[in-house]
């Protein structure tokens, strides 16, 4: 089974990150040194997919711009022996080949992904969200390939969440389970309460899809009422329908960046786990502790940083 094609949905509002986002790209997001979509680019590349397809809109031109090559800047570093500081989006620029479709209204991840239709034929293809970064001793996007290509079917990944999370997340029904990490997907329920919940397996933003999304996808653009068409739906549909659907509990984290506090948790996470940082983070947070707070206060606001 060939899989090749990767599509990276960036073209989202960010609401829960403006008024940061109006005009950079949530994307964009810095964790250290790097921007968040370039972890799921890295991702992609060591799963061998070099593919890319982009789904952006007219706000989100940083995104191209970041991914192309920087030949001026290359020339300046070059002159002071620092080319060593753009190796990592250079490689990635030269590697991958890159296509950005817009999407000309936030109407959904369905929506997004319903304007790939033309661009995928009979082949499976994966799917990552930005804004969900993973961390696994493998790169998950492989492992799910590598799944896909056994048992010939559609994969997601999944994760398990504190019933406290389940009404934020889309959790799976499991229809057999194949083995301790591999279960077949009856159906999906989004947002659950704990006492609905199927299971507290939740899907993470790493698909591999077949073409077989895209009549689920139209079927309910025409069917559902709102002003988004969620994948979920579609997945959901695929599964009770003709087409096997896995879901794969892999081994590892996905910090979900959808709002500045889970940004911070991500960047602490991180920071604790890097040698060049942790011992750093320890300090700042026991400085800052140590540090008097009344003049804070006075303002009266938690909101300290809003003038
Ligand atoms: P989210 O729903 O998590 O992010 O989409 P958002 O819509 O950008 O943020 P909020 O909810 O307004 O705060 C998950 C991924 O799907 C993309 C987003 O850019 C994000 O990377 N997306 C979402 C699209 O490409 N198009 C859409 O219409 C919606």
């Amino acid at each position: 089974m060939d899989i090749h094609k990767i599509v990276i949905p960036a073209a989202g509002l960010g609401s829960r990150f403006l008024p940061y986002s109006k005009s950079v790209p949530k994307e964009m997001l810095p964790i250290f040194h790097k921007p968040l979509i370039q972890y799921a680019i890295e991702e992609s590349i060591a799963s061998n997919l070099y593919n890319f397809f982009i789904i952006t809109n007219k706000s989100k031109k940083l995104l191209a711009d970041y991914l192309d090559t920087a030949p001026d800047l290359e020339a300046i570093l070059k002159e002071r022996s620092q080319e060593q500081l753009l190796v990592s989006t250079d490689r990635l620029a030269r590697l991958g080949s890159y296509a950005y479709i817009r999407q000309q209204e936030p109407q959904g991840l369905g929506h997004a992904l319903l304007l790939m239709q033309s661009y995928i034929s009979k082949e499976h293809f994966c799917v990552a969200l930005p804004d969900d970064l993973i961390v696994s001793p493998d790169p998950l996007l492989q492992q799910l390939i590598r799944i896909a290509r056994q048992e010939k079917a559609c994969v997601l990944a999944v994760q398990e969440v504190p019933n406290s999370l389940l009404g934020e997340n889309t959790v799976i029904n499991i229809k057999k389970s194949i083995s301790r990490e591999l279960f077949q997907v009856g159906s999906l329920s989004h947002q659950p309460t704990p006492k609905d919940a199927p299971s507290n397996l939740a899907v993470v933003g790493r698909y591999v899809l077949s073409p077989k999304i895209f009549p689920a996808l139209e079927y309910l653009n025409t069917h559902l009422e709102g002003h988004e068409l969620p994948l979920h739906a579609a997945i959901s549909q695929m599964a009770q329908d003709s087409e096997r659907v896995f879901a794969y509990k892999f081994t590892g984290t996905c910090f979900h960046i959808d709002t500045p506090l889970n940004w911070l948790r991500a960047l602490v996470a991180l920071g604790l786990q890097n040698p060049q940082y942790a011992q750093h983070i320890s300090e700042i947070i026991n400085e800052t502790r140590a540090t008097p707070t009344a003049w804070f206060n006075k303002r009266g606001s938690t909101e300290i940083m809003d003038y």
